[in-house]
């Protein structure tokens, strides 16, 4: 399963070689925000490289959306009940400032990214007064919001909020441009971090300036961001004869459906959930069915899925590591709005790194803390805690031979709890059941095939080999 990008987009993945012995400043991952803060950096006469450990665009970047717009959801009413409006406000303008300067990074270099202009909108299909809400705190820190009820959506709406101005773009295309003009050393994976030390599997490095932008940092400690960020799937169809929408929609509340239009095809999306915790599937059918419902003559071309890294209040960690590491910086936990909040990222890293006075970085400073982050993260306590217990004491729920073909579990296997996964054929492929990072029990996921974690959302495949982090490593059963 590929993304329309991956389809389109070939990206070279080079040979690994060995790295420097020293940097100025190093970025570790190469997707949009590690590549944006790299291009940032250098564009201000600091001398960086970006070590990633696969290659460029491998991660999350090639499954995004690629809605570029400060309109997050129904986010804004919740940061004005929790920070007040002075700090909602600063966040508003921050992903509008991101706005523009991919307006001027994409003319000044006439990059041929598919740039289009959209308003984006959300909606409801019942809950109209939860709209007016959210229409009524965008405005109030200045957006440049509209209500109403009409859409082009196949369904009724109770209430629209619709942002003007707001944007959508091929984002392989655009990394494509970013990486070209980057030092980057591929197939390079970080192993540790030690002061101002790198080990990484082409050798040590020394740098001044250490920025982890690989999605959920490869790090336990200092930081400890494992406790407090999880991660959710989502599911997305590009749809081949469906109707053309001008706007970019997103459900509030209910299903969460979005849509968008990349070229012929609408990409519809949607259905998500925390990761490890899909045991039934069927994401993609419900997908399916619903579109075949509203358009029947439309074709699926393609379909994938995107993970996300979700902080306790909403708003990225993005700013200094750990108060322990002064030349460490952090960009994670980007929600579902990983385009405007990677530059958002770019700029507060490089105006921290050059001494440079940032009005909006105190809002996304992974130091803060609040209320309502701290009962959040009860809760995911609370989740890491069970799904613990459950690997340690509960048994398996039988024995191999009662798995039906075509499906996983955890179940006795050569006297021992395991993961094991029955294809068509009865053929077996056994994992451990203890995910590698922390010890969680690992769920299959009957939807993409894989071994998933509730706890931080690492994922594995059906071998074990390691999918998505923050495990460093495998969980085959060798
Ligand atoms: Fe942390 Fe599995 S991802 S325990």
């Amino acid at each position: 399963m590929q993304s329309i990008w991956s389809m389109e987009t070939k990206l070279p993945n080079p040979r690994p070689k060995p790295v420097p012995l020293k940097a100025q400043a190093v970025v570790i991952g190469a997707g949009l925000a590690g590549l944006l803060t790299a291009y940032t950096l250098q564009n201000q006469g600091i001398q960086v490289i970006v070590l990633e450990k696969d290659h460029i665009g491998s991660g999350q970047t090639k499954n995004t959306t690629a809605k570029v717009t400060a309109q997050h959801g129904d986010l804004y009413h919740r940061l004005l009940a929790q920070h007040g409006e002075e700090k909602t406000a600063q966040y508003a303008q921050a992903n509008r400032q991101a706005l523009e300067d991919y307006r001027r990074i994409i003319t000044e270099n006439k990059i041929n990214c598919s740039w289009q202009e959209a308003p984006a909108a959300i909606y409801s299909e019942t809950n109209k007064a939860a709209m007016e809400k959210e229409y009524l705190a965008q405005k109030k820190v200045g957006l440049p919001v509209c209500f109403g009820e009409e859409s082009q959506l196949p369904f009724p709406v109770a209430g629209l909020v619709t942002m003007e101005g707001q944007a959508h773009f091929q984002p392989l295309e655009f990394l494509r441009f970013l990486g070209q003009n980057l030092t980057v050393y591929e197939n390079t994976q970080v192993w540790g971090a030690q002061g101002k030390m790198l080990e990484t599997s082409q050798g040590d490095l020394q740098a001044e300036y250490l920025i982890f932008a690989s999605h959920f940092p490869c790090l336990r400690l200092p930081g400890a961001y494992f406790a407090r960020l999880h991660q959710e799937r989502s599911y997305v169809l590009a749809l081949a004869n469906a109707p053309c929408f001008s706007k970019m929609y997103l459900g509030c509340g209910g299903n969460g459906w979005s849509f968008r239009q990349a070229g012929e095809y609408l990409l519809f999306g949607g259905e998500g959930h925390r990761t490890g915790e899909n045991s039934t599937g069927g994401q993609y059918k419900k997908l399916a069915g619903q579109a075949a419902a509203w358009w029947p003559h439309c074709r699926e071309a393609a379909r994938w899925s995107a993970q996300d890294c979700i902080t306790l209040d909403g708003i990225p960690y993005i700013g200094q590591f750990s108060r322990y590491r002064p030349n460490w910086y952090v960009a994670t936990g980007f929600g579902k709005w990983g385009m405007t909040t990677s530059m958002v990222a770019a700029r507060i890293i490089t105006d921290s790194i050059l001494g440079r006075k940032n009005e909006t970085a105190l809002v996304f400073s992974p130091q803060r803390f609040s209320k309502t982050a701290a009962k959040s993260m009860l809760v995911q306590g609370g989740k890491a805690a069970k799904s613990i217990a459950r690997q340690l004491i509960v048994p398996p729920k039988g024995a191999v031979e009662e798995l039906p073909l075509g499906s996983g579990g955890i179940v006795q296997w050569q006297g021992k709890k395991a993961g094991v996964y029955k294809d068509m054929a009865g053929q077996v492929f056994v994992v451990e059941a203890k995910c590698p990072h922390m010890g969680c029990q690992l769920e299959w996921n009957p939807e993409e095939k894989t071994w998933d974690c509730p706890c931080h959302g690492s994922r594995f495949d059906q071998y074990g080999a390691l999918l998505e982090g923050p495990a460093a490593r495998g969980c085959s059963n060798e």
